[in-house]
């Protein structure tokens, strides 16, 4: 057994938990949309077709915002063809997928979702074959109240009130040379830019996210954002970033180590933006929108790209995840909460069938994966302020990150009930018995500690607390 110890005060503030760090996403890919949020003649299906076990368990995952439509999937995507009657709606060729859209869910049914589940919507934008009157259009659809051609349209669909949606994202992945109108970072740049101004002349009240890297792994990561952000950093609010860690080649250790990774992804992208911040003499300070990561077991999709033709809504990349994922996953949104001051909007990626906390059988039931209970439990206990954490700990060695730090921690303190609440990871495999001392708060008394894989133990103790962290787990000290 080894040991460590982590001291926790109030005093030490990173930022408010925002609720927009639990957000996920739904994209047009394999059984996300359909088959999973959306089965008209499923058993639990309303009279839109939205299954009502999904917007259960949805709502149950603790889910803040969701983004929508893609992914990939929006760069060749009109958004029209979803809208007015479902008969009248375009059969079209989805490239990002190879894939027949049926369009016979869209945006007004996506918002209808949205709404049933209490989730924000964050929707994207298409940059790849299309430009700036389309999503000029898109915007005056969803958010001008009437008056208009386009906003008329949304209101003869049966939405009389404009959706109001304040998150935009500026396109999708466009540095990754597999997107459909995948750019150079000075023309994605260009375009971003006159698309934020136009849309901000709009309705000036919309955050928007300008595209980061796909991954940290990109041979042009940093200089992409740096130049993107030289065209765009005046108009928007947040540069985006996209991670997935893969554990295919079962070096169980790197995996389990992932969250080091996220860690200085984050930190890079902060200082890239801030150098540009800086070199343009704008004192604005962009935040992270971390809108898409997750656990993903990369090497089979391809297979499951070239084993068919055109399909609709083929089972693509339903990943079955272990206990070890869900400690990453766990871990991960740790990373996001540590960083609570600089990344101010995350989606699990994605929400539901592919690569997902969520599985459902077409025609039958819906269930939770293990990485399913890790985000419901940090989404329902991080509320209030993010206090950062300096554990004294032993570290060990892995392949992909040389040595990590075994134990990972942060607290959230919620200012109206009290109650602190420690997230702690142990990525090892020795048990680490760990040492809270919690003494900076001396209104708790009891404390229980809850894991992925057992009933919640009830410690009778605040104040100086020792709880054993099994190799390789995920814990919830929670005080109050
Ligand atoms: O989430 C799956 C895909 O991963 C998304 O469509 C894309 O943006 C990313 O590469």
């Amino acid at each position: 057994m080894h040991t460590a110890r982590v001291v926790i005060d109030p005093a030490f503030r990173i930022g408010e938990a925002d609720r927009r760090l639990f957000g996920s996403f739904v994209e047009h890919m394999g059984r996300c949309v359909y088959g999973g949020i959306f089965e008209p003649g499923h058993p639990t299906a309303d009279p839109l077709g939205l299954r009502q076990d999904v917007l259960e368990l949805t709502r149950e995952l603790g889910v803040s915002v969701v983004r929508y439509p893609g992914g990939n999937f929006v760069s060749g995507y009109r958004w029209e063809d979803g809208t007015g009657p479902v008969g009248d709606r375009p059969r079209r060729l989805d490239l990002a997928w190879k894939t027949i859209e049926t369009n016979a869910f869209g945006l007004d049914e996506f918002m209808v979702w949205a709404r049933a589940a209490g989730v924000e919507p964050m929707l994207a934008v298409n940059l790849g074959t299309r430009g700036v009157q389309e999503a000029l259009d898109l915007l005056e659809y969803a958010n001008h109240p009437g008056g208009t051609s386009l906003s008329d349209r949304r209101r003869k669909h049966g939405a009389e009130q404009p959706y109001d949606v304040k998150l935009w994202c500026l396109g999708n992945e466009l540095d990754g040379p597999w997107q459909v109108g995948h750019k150079t970072a000075d023309e994605y740049g260009r375009l971003a830019a006159e698309t934020a101004r136009a849309m901000k002349l709009i309705d000036p009240s919309v955050s928007l996210i300008a595209c980061g890297s796909s991954n940290r792994g990109m041979a042009t990561f940093a200089a992409w954002e740096a130049t993107v952000l030289e065209h765009t950093y005046e108009h928007v609010d947040y540069i985006s970033a996209h991670t997935y860690y893969d554990p295919s080649d079962g070096d169980r250790a790197s995996i389990l180590a992932s969250a080091v990774d996220m860690d200085a992804f984050i930190d890079e992208v902060v200082a890239t933006a801030d150098h540009v911040g800086a070199k343009l003499r704008n004192r604005k300070r962009l935040k992270i929108s971390f809108d898409e990561w997750n656990v993903w077991y990369q090497s089979r999709l391809q297979h499951d790209l070239d084993r068919r033709g055109w399909v609709e809504a083929p089972a693509l990349i339903e990943d079955g995840y272990t206990a070890a994922d869900a400690v990453v996953v766990g871990d991960l949104l740790i990373t996001l909460l540590r960083h609570a001051d600089r990344v101010g909007v995350a989606c699990q990626a994605q929400l539901v069938n592919v690569i997902a906390p969520i599985r459902t059988d077409t025609g039958g039931r819906a269930w939770r994966q293990s990485i399913f209970h890790p985000f419901a439990l940090t989404a329902r206990h991080a509320r209030g302020t993010v206090l950062r954490t300096e554990p004294v700990t032993p570290s060990h060695d892995t392949k992909r990150y040389g040595p990590v730090p075994s134990l990972s921690t942060v607290a959230v303190h919620d200012d109206e009930t009290g109650a602190l609440s420690v997230f702690a990871v142990n990525r090892g495999e020795t048990p680490l018995s760990v040492e809270f001392d919690l003494r900076a708060f001396p209104g708790l008394t009891t404390t229980e500690h809850l894991t992925l894989d057992g009933p919640p133990r009830r410690l009778d103790t605040a104040g100086r607390i020792t709880v054993e962290l099994a190799g390789a787990s995920w814990n919830l000290i929670r005080s109050s």
